[in-house]
């Protein structure tokens, strides 16, 4: 990625990082074949979160190859569900498949389609959230995500600092200006809003870890 952290600070935390060895294979295979999947930095921090915060049921945007979810189904407190949206149905055959195989079936449901319309609907009791697919529709999910998350929980949203352009306008690619627009207003909204109080971490591509302080 880049353009975040100096990398031999991002070499040094993850050399320090533990390897979840039962999605060894997943992630080797994410890796080699370009699909973006959470840093391995990223992934630690989920993992301490979710095992502060012990959700009874996670909404993901963005499911890929069901590596995040799968790594937050690992330390979730027994009964725990995660609810992953996905669209690219070549990804959604392979998180099917990955879910089936390591044994996560009964924890995490795929939902299939657009995350605009399926949040839309969205009627369920949340906990936790964690966004990261649809960079520049953040905002957007925001008034559908706030109707379903319950009291005291938290927003993870990934790749908020998008390889540096949020931070620097010298950075800023023309083909992203929309992506990097819209990702400043969210960043500005959450950490606005009197609703949440908002930590925006510079490890990874950014993360901003938004609680919801109703
Ligand atoms: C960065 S990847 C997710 C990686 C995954 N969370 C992990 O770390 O293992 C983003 C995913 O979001 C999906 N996506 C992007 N925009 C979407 C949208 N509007 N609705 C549903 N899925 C979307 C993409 O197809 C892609 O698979």
């Amino acid at each position: 990625m880049g353009n975040i952290n100096k990398s031999y600070i991002e070499d040094y935390i993850r050399m320090l990082v533990k390897e979840d060895e039962h999605l060894t294979d997943i992630r080797e295979y994410g890796e080699k074949n370009n699909v973006p999947i959470i840093h391995p930095e990223v992934k630690q921090l989920l993992k301490v979160l979710v095992q502060i915060k012990k959700p009874k049921a996670i909404l993901e945007v963005g499911t890929a190859i069901g590596y995040s979810a799968m790594v937050m189904a690992g330390v979730m407190p027994e009964g725990g569900k995660i609810i992953t949206i996905e669209r690219n149905q070549e990804m959604i055959d392979q998180a099917k498949s990955n879910i089936e195989r390591k044994g996560f079936s009964d924890m995490i449901e795929i939902r299939e389609g657009e995350a605009e319309e399926i949040l839309a609907e969205f009627d369920e009791e949340i906990d936790m959230v964690f966004l990261d697919g649809a960079k520049g529709r953040y905002q957007d999910f925001l008034e559908y995500i706030l109707r379903n998350l319950k009291p005291e929980g938290i927003i993870v949203a990934d790749n908020v600092l998008f390889k540096g352009m949020i931070a620097s306008d010298d950075l800023v690619v023309r083909r992203k200006k929309t992506i990097v627009k819209r990702m400043r207003s969210y960043l500005e909204h959450i950490s606005e809003d009197e609703r949440f109080e908002t930590s925006i971490i510079p490890i990874g591509d950014g993360v901003a870890i938004s609680y919801n302080r109703r």
